[in-house]
Parts: C-alpha cells; structure tokens; sequence
C-alpha cells in the first residue's frame, strides 16, 4: 500500500475540476479523463490528460468518478473496462441516489473493483478550496487506500456504514440545502411582491439565529443577479427527483421538495438549468 495512491478522475466539471487540483497538490499522481477535452486540459499543468477513460484508468489506484448522475458513471466505466484491473478502489463521488448506487455497485461487482460511495457536501468553491465534507461508506479494508485522495479533497471525512449510507446521507443534506435556497427565495418574492425592498428581508434576520452565511451569499447573488453556477440548477432538479423517488421507496411523505422540485423545473424551463440554483429566485 501507498501514501501517494495513483488517481484517474473521471470528469472535470465544477466539482471535479477543483478535486483535482488538490489531489495534485497533495503529490498524488493525477490523470484526468473529460468528455469535453477542453474542461481537462485545463489541468495539463498537475495532471496527465488522459485520451480516454481507458487510458485514465489503467494502472491507477484509485479510480474517483464525479460525473453529472449515474447513466454517466455508468456509461463512462463501461468505456473504462479495458483499462481496469481487478481489487482497483472505485471512489464514486458523484451524487446518484439510492437506486443508482445500488446499479453502480452492481457494476463494480461485476467489473471485479472495490466500490467506495463517497458523495460530497459543498459546492465549487469548498471542492476548490480542498474543505468539502465527504459522507464515505464502504468497507474498512479499503479505508486507508483511500484515505490520502480523501484528505485532499476535503476537511472532513465522516464514515458512515457499508457502501450506499453516504448516499444516502447525501440526500437528506441535500434536501436540507435546496429548503434554504427555496425559502430564501419565496421569502424575497414576498417581500418584494408586498411591496418592500426585498433586501430589507436579509436586512431584518442579519446576525439573528435563523441567519446564516449560506442565506446571506444565495440571497445577495438571487437579488444581484448573479448566477454563475456553483451548483447549476439541472443538478439540483436531477437531485430533487432522487429525493423523491427515495422518499417514495420508504413511505416518507415529504412535504416541502415536491414544491421545491416543481420551481426548480420551472426555472430550467425557462433556460436556467446551466445557472445557479439561486436561478430558482427567477421562478417566483
Ligand atoms: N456543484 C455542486 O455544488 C455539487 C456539490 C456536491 C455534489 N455535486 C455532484 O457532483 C457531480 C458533478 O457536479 P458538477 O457540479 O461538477 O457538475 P458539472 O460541472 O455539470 O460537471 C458534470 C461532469 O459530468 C460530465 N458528464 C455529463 N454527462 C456525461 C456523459 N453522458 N458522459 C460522460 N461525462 C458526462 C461532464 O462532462 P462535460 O464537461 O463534457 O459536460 C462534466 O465533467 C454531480 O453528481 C453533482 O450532483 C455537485
């Protein structure tokens, strides 16, 4: 075993673009593999750009996927089949429910590699900044192996039972985000709809207890207009759909994300899905 595991990252969008360059500033050796080359050519500088998946992965110890949801995972470790050994560590970061990581650990059984489900809380600028909170679940001998890519990526590391409880978790986090970003959101359309300012509303819960960074930074950037995405908002209509259906699988009558979801699919229909989520503020 190494303290400088070889890394193949599949997919350098927001996310996996930041993961890697603190996992090659941590002196692991760092192939990329992108879709879209130009995205991971980006890092020509820290890491190899890798023609394919295939060539990302061969020779790698630890092969971490952050693609957009699991028919992308899916489709690209297929393609990376002729490059992967058996007993390889499979780090599946990306988020993709319940039902697509019991697929994706169907696939990793198949293709004889060790699935570690390791879903992220924090958006672009933690996953820039190395500070995500990663909700890992897998089994204990592999812990260490990846434990060195881990610590790269994030400030925190909470394990949490056997491979699929980090999705799990990943779920309820994220309903818990896309609440705040929809409350803050109908709370500034009423304000404004009643006839205020609606910055009067982030003025009136400043420095009190139900304020909080994250409400002041969405807030501002939904009345600044400013929706460059850290999360986009076709991601998060994508996680709302896993919510529900997980939701549904074990009878939980969830009564804030279907509202939720119905905004959020108003906003992409109106041509926001590349924003923000903030974009959703564009829907009330
Ligand atoms: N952004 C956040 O705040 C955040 C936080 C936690 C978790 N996540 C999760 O992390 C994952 C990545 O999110 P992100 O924000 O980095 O998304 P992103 O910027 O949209 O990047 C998505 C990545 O997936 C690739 N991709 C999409 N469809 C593909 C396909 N069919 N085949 C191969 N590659 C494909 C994209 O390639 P191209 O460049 O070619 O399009 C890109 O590399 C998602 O599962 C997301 O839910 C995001």
């Amino acid at each position: 075993m190494t303290d400088h595991p070889t890394v193949a990252l599949l997919g350098t969008g927001t996310m996996g673009s930041g993961m890697a360059h603190n996992i090659a500033a941590a002196g692991l050796p760092l192939r990329v593999w992108n879709r879209t080359r130009e995205r991971a050519e980006e890092l020509a500088d820290v890491a190899t750009v890798a023609e394919s998946p295939a060539d990302a992965v061969a020779g790698a110890d630890v092969v971490l996927t952050m693609l957009f949801d699991a028919d992308s995972v899916a489709d690209t470790m297929a393609a990376a089949r002729a490059g992967l050994e058996p007993g390889t560590v499979w780090l599946q970061q990306s988020t993709v429910g319940v039902a697509g990581t019991e697929r994706l650990l169907r696939l990793a059984a198949e293709l004889g590699l060790v699935l570690v489900d390791a879903p992220v809380l924090g958006t672009k600028k933690p996953a820039e900044d190395g500070t995500l909170v990663v909700l890992a679940s897998g089994p204990t001998e592999v812990r260490e192996r990846v434990a060195p890519v881990l610590d790269a990526v994030g400030s925190r590391t909470l394990w949490v039972g056997e491979a699929g409880a980090g999705s799990r978790l990943k779920l309820a986090a994220n309903a818990w985000v896309f609440t705040v970003v929809e409350g803050v959101a109908e709370s500034l359309a009423l304000t404004r709809e009643l006839g205020l300012d609606p910055r009067l509303f982030l003025e009136a819960i400043r420095g009190g207890a139900l304020d909080a960074p994250y409400v002041q930074l969405k807030g501002g950037a939904m009345l600044d207009g400013a929706f460059d995405p850290a999360f986009a908002l076709g991601g998060a209509l994508k996680d709302a759909d896993l919510i529900l259906a997980a939701a549904q699988t074990v009878r939980v009558d969830l009564g804030i994300i279907p509202g939720i979801r119905a905004h959020f699919a108003r906003a992409v229909e109106a041509g926001h899905a590349n924003e923000d989520m903030a974009a959703t503020y564009l829907a009330h």
